[in-house]
C-alpha cells in the first residue's frame, strides 16, 4: 500500500515572501519521516482569484477551471501542513481564500501548522485557522511549529532554525501520522 500523501501548503503569495524557505525546510523533515509521501503546494502557483464560484463549495459544482484544478490538487492530499504567516494579528487573506474555495476535499483530514511572524510567531493566525478548519471537519493538530522572526535564520533562501523547532516539527508529524491513520476509515463512508 502506498504511503499517505502529506501536502505542505505555502500560504503566503506576495513577491519576496519567506514562506517557500520555511515550507522547504519542513517538507525536508517530513520527507525523512517514514509515514509520508510529501508534496509542496504553492498557493502562488494555484493562482486563485478572490472566491468567485456561484455555488456553495459543499455542492462541488465548480464552474471555473482554477477551482477544478485546486480541487484536484487538494483531493490528492491525505493530510496537510499549512505554512502560514501572521498578517494583522490573523490568518493571511490568500490562505483563507484558498480554504474557502473547497469543502469536501478538506473533510476528515488532519492539518498541522507551521506559523511565523514577529514575537507572536504567528500564533494568532493559527488560533483563527483552528476555528476555520473545524468548520470543515478537519482535525487541527495540537503540536505545531511556531517561529518568531524566522527571517534572521534564513541565509540565501535556506532556513535553519534551532534544534527545538526540528523537534517540534517531528512531534507534529508524529501526531499527524496518528490522526491520518485514525481518520482513514471515516473517509471511506
Ligand atoms: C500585511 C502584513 C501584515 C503583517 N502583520 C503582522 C502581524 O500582525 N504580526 C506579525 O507577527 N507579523 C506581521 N507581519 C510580518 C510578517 O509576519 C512577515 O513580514 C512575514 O515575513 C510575512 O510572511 P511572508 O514573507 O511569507 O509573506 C505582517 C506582514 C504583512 C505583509
Amino acid at each position: 500500500m502506498s504511503k499517505p500523501l502529506l501536502q505542505v501548503i505555502i500560504g503566503s503569495t506576495r513577491p519576496g515572501r519567506i514562506g517557500p524557505s520555511i515550507a522547504t525546510w519542513v517538507a525536508g523533515i517530513a520527507a525523512g519521516h517514514p509515514a509520508f509521501e510529501v508534496e509542496i503546494v504553492d498557493l502562488a502557483d494555484a493562482g486563485l482569484p478572490l472566491f468567485d464560484e456561484p455555488n456553495h463549495p459543499m455542492l462541488a459544482q465548480y464552474v471555473h477551471e482554477h477551482t477544478k484544478a485546486w480541487s484536484a490538487t487538494v483531493s490528492r492530499g491525505d493530510a496537510y501542513v499549512f505554512v502560514v504567516p501572521e498578517y494583522n494579528h490573523g490568518v493571511n487573506a490568500a490562505m483563507k481564500n484558498a480554504i474557502d474555495f473547497l469543502y469536501q476535499e478538506w473533510q476528515r483530514k488532519p492539518v498541522g501548522f507551521v506559523s511565523y511572524g514577529g514575537v507572536s510567531a504567528g500564533t494568532r493566525a493559527v488560533q483563527q485557522l483552528k476555528q476555520i478548519t473545524a468548520a470543515l471537519r478537519m482535525v487541527a493538530i495540537v503540536e505545531a511549529v511556531y517561529l518568531p522572526f524566522p527571517q534572521t535564520q534564513i541565509d540565501n533562501g535556506v532556513f535553519t532554525p534551532p534544534e527545538a523547532s526540528v523537534a517540534a516539527a517531528n512531534a507534529m508529524l508524529d501526531e499527524i501520522e496518528r490522526w491520518t491513520t485514525a481518520l482513514h476509515p471515516m473517509r471511506q463512508v
